[in-house]
């Protein structure tokens, strides 16, 4: 069976459905009267949660009609653009074959595949990640060094500013600094699984579910020089770096997500499983490696590492992963914006 973009399409279509997501609930708290992701939990989601906030995010027909000025349209529909066809920026922002949608799937909007309009109402905000107080644009930066193995529009930039209104557009009417936890907020990790998870079962998972898209050595596939499906390791995925490279977000992201159009059709062994598989593979250096593993590892590995197979020996051949100074597509290591100093002058 070949998988084409028609294909594809129809999956997405039919996952859109099943989301029930047509209304545009300005402000959609849970308990509210349009119930809101009520088609979710057929496909095997949890039903939010009184006490959580439910937020559906506006769609871009809903842009169409929006009352808002015909000059900010352009923009947010330029962000839209960026976002769904990152590689428009490639050789400049981004060095793999990684959209921001082909992990933020729905546009960015879909519950449990990390939507990204949270980040416009949380941040200002501390990140573990860099120990520091991010803004909106810092932390579609950091996806930029990391998931994109790239370097980021600057500050300001025209990219950067389209970039960050549709994130903000999409949380139209949602509160600021809401003090209830998010329906469907990033990659919520699957329980614990029985078994600890295994590099061999995970790689039958991976053969018997996944390589009809993304191929036996994890490249995923081109069409007509066209990307269909994206790589999940080797140079065309994200660097060690990046949040997915954490064993339990990639859980996350599997069991919600995949096989596309069948989410939550693996079990969580499965989904541990190939995981493990998946991040036991090699990838672009982490721009936060300071030509050493053990001693990126002492610096990043309170904040980072502990959750990632970075450094450690894999079972099967020995190999030690990421020893290595391969950064991918690109010919530099750390983009500006990785480690930059933030506040130091600040006192208590
Ligand atoms: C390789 C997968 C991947 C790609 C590609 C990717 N991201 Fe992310 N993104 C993640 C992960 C993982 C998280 C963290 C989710 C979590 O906290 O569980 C995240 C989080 C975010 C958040 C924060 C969401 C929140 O809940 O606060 C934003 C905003 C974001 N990404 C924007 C982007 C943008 C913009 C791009 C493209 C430039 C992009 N991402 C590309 C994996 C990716
Ligand atoms: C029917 C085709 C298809 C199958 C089968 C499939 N995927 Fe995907 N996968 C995709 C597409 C397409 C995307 C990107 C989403 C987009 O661009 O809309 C994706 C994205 C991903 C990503 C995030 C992006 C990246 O490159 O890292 C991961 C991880 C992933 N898939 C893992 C898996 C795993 C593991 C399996 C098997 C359990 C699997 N996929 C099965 C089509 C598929």
């Amino acid at each position: 069976m070949k998988l084409s973009k028609i294909t594809l399409a129809v999956l997405g279509a039919s996952l859109a459905a099943g989301l029930g997501v047509t209304a545009y609930a300005a402000s959609g708290q849970s308990g509210g009267a349009e119930q809101p992701y009520q088609g979710l939990t057929a496909l095997g989601y949890p039903a939010p949660q009184e006490g959580q906030l439910v937020h559906v995010p506006p769609t871009m027909a809903d842009l169409e009609e929006a009352d808002i000025h015909p000059e900010l349209k352009k923009v947010i529909r330029r962000g839209y653009e960026l976002f769904t066809d990152t590689q428009q920026l490639r050789g400049k922002n981004v060095f793999n074959d990684m959209n921001c949608s082909s992990c933020h799937l729905g546009e960015g909007r879909q519950p449990f595949s990390a939507p990204i309009w949270p980040a416009a109402i949380t941040l200002p905000g501390f990140r573990g990640k860099n120990q520091h107080v991010n803004n909106l644009e810092e932390r579609i930066a950091g996806c930029f060094a990391y998931s994109m193995n790239g370097t980021p529009p600057e500050y300001g930039s025209d990219d950067m500013l389209a970039l960050s209104a549709y994130h903000q557009w999409l949380a139209t009417g949602a509160p600021m600094y809401p003090d209830q936890p998010i329906y469907g907020r990033g990659f919520p990790a699957p329980p614990e699984p029985e078994l600890e998870p295994d590099y061999a079962r995970g790689e039958e998972v991976y053969q018997a579910q996944c390589t009809i898209c993304h191929q036996d050595d994890g490249a995923g596939h081109y069409e007509d020089g066209e990307y269909v499906f994206p790589a999940l390791w080797g140079d065309g995925s994200n660097n060690w770096g990046a949040g997915i490279v954490r064993t339990h977000t990639a859980a996350g992201f599997i069991k919600n997500n995949m096989p596309l159009g069948q989410p939550n059709s693996l079990s969580d062994q499965q989904a541990w499983d190939v995981a493990y598989y998946m991040v036991s593979q090699e990838r672009p250096q982490d721009p936060r490696y300071t030509g050493d593993v053990d001693e990126t590892l002492e610096l990043f590995g309170p904040t980072f590492h502990r959750n990632s197979r970075y450094g450690e020996v894999r079972e099967h051949d020995d190999h030690r992963l990421a020893d290595h100074a391969n950064t991918g597509e690109k010919d530099f290591l750390k983009p500006w914006n990785v480690g930059m100093p933030r506040f130091e002058e600040l006192s208590e």
